[in-house]
């Protein structure tokens, strides 16, 4: 059983896709977290995210990074939307999400292309999507709750210009695959979100 959970910034994915994963028993696999881990571990090594030769694709970092809790930040987010345009970064971390993809028994991946290009043979797709106000209040919160002082025009100004950068790049850009089904978390709570989500995935399997 393979389930891909599709997504701009924001829109709830992580948090449904992590949510299916418990309720299947299924492993999960953050995949923005591998563009962030290439994006920093660039910023580490001095490079030049916007030069998609192959030093960056080369880039290597080790596991822990994936575990640190800086790739969580609004400024890796920024870099890992960077380094994601290039296609031969892409190319680069293909083969361990499809390897995530096909673990005996299946898992529970989400990004922005897993439903298109990392597993279209899976067997639920969901594309999840909110407001851009609804994002930028949510993602307002989690900066504060963490102490940070910002405005939220700033916070929907940066949500709009990621959305921008991966929706319109050539290779493997945000959209729904034909055969996802739409979730709109704009007036869900979380709870709310999650059980939208299990009840179409139980309808499904
Ligand atoms: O989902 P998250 O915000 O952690 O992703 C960070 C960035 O990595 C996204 O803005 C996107 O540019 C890129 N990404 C991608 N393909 C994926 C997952 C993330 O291009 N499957």
């Amino acid at each position: 059983m393979i389930i891909a959970v599709d997504g701009p910034t924001a829109s709830g994915k992580g948090t449904i896709a992590k949510a299916l994963a418990a309720h299947f028993g299924l492993p999960h696999l953050d995949t923005g977290l591998l563009y962030r881990a290439v994006g920093r571990q660039c910023f580490l090594d001095g490079g030049n995210p916007d030069d998609g030769g192959d030093a960056l694709a080369a880039t290597t970092f080790p596991d822990a990074l994936l575990d640190d809790p800086i790739l969580r930040g609004e400024d890796v987010g920024g870099l890992a939307s960077r380094v994601s345009v290039h296609p031969a970064v892409r190319a680069a971390l293909l083969t361990r999400q499809r390897d995530f993809a096909h673990l005996p028994g299946g898992a529970v991946l989400d990004g922005r292309d897993i439903g298109t290009v990392i597993a279209p043979e899976a067997d639920l797709k969901l594309f999840v999507v909110a407001s851009v106000p609804a994002r930028a209040e949510r993602r307002f919160r989690e900066m504060q709750a963490q102490g940070r002082n910002v405005a939220l025009a700033d916070v929907a100004a940066d949500l709009a210009m990621r959305d921008e950068r991966d929706r319109t790049r050539a290779e493997a850009p945000l959209v729904a695959a034909s055969d996802a089904v739409l979730l709109d978390t704009s007036d869900l709570g979380r709870d709310a979100a999650i059980e939208a989500a299990i009840e179409l995935a139980e309808r499904r399997f």
